[in-house]
């Protein structure tokens, strides 16, 4: 096994970018992720995927005042796996995939976690991005490492005004 992952990520450096076949999966609640989806998508030549909740976030489900809302208890309670719709992508034929989502209590939607576990991410090469009021991607880089440690993760990026430059920086890299 360890010589098929060594041969996997190999392959991969030899692959230019427009070689590769790349998803960018993302959720989005009030479409500023999907937004930043947009633009890796487009400079990527990717596929644009929607993770979608079985049931849309309304208004309320997201208030991050109210200690009961749907988003915050799906945040608190970390092996929540809120339902999403069933995947019309199939994972294995992407090299790279791109996974986006909003920053919730500093960290990714347990729905990431629904994604996470309903294919097989085993040596691929995921590379997380958010959107966010502020806060850093960073703890969310982390939960994922640590939940996910089979992945290959690659360095995360925060899309908060993030310039073309530094997308097109961080997605040769
Ligand atoms: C329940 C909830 C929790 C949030 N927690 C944070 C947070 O911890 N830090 C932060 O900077 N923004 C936080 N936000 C703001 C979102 O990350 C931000 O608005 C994001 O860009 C929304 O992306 P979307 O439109 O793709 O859903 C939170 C939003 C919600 C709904």
């Amino acid at each position: 096994m360890i010589f098929c992952l060594t041969a996997y990520s190999q392959d991969n450096k030899n692959k230019n970018i427009k070689e590769m076949n790349i998803l960018i999966a993302f959720f989005s609640a009030t479409g500023i992720t999907h937004n930043a989806a947009e633009r890796i998508a487009k400079a990527t030549e990717g596929t644009l995927y929607e993770i979608e909740p079985q049931q849309p976030y309304t208004e309320e489900d997201l208030n991050w005042n109210n200690n009961n809302s749907r988003a915050n208890n799906e945040s608190k309670i970390r092996d929540m796996r809120p339902a999403i719709k069933a995947l019309s992508v199939n994972v294995a034929d992407y090299d790279v995939i791109y996974l986006g989502f909003p920053i919730w209590w500093y960290t990714c939607p347990t729905l990431i976690y629904t994604f996470m576990e309903a294919t097989d991410f085993k040596g691929k090469t995921v590379i997380p991005f958010a959107t966010s009021g502020g806060s850093t991607i960073r703890k969310a880089e982390n939960d994922l490492k640590v939940t996910y440690p089979n992945v290959h993760w690659k360095a995360g990026l925060l899309m908060n005004n993030v310039s073309n430059n530094e997308l097109l920086k961080w997605i040769n890299q």
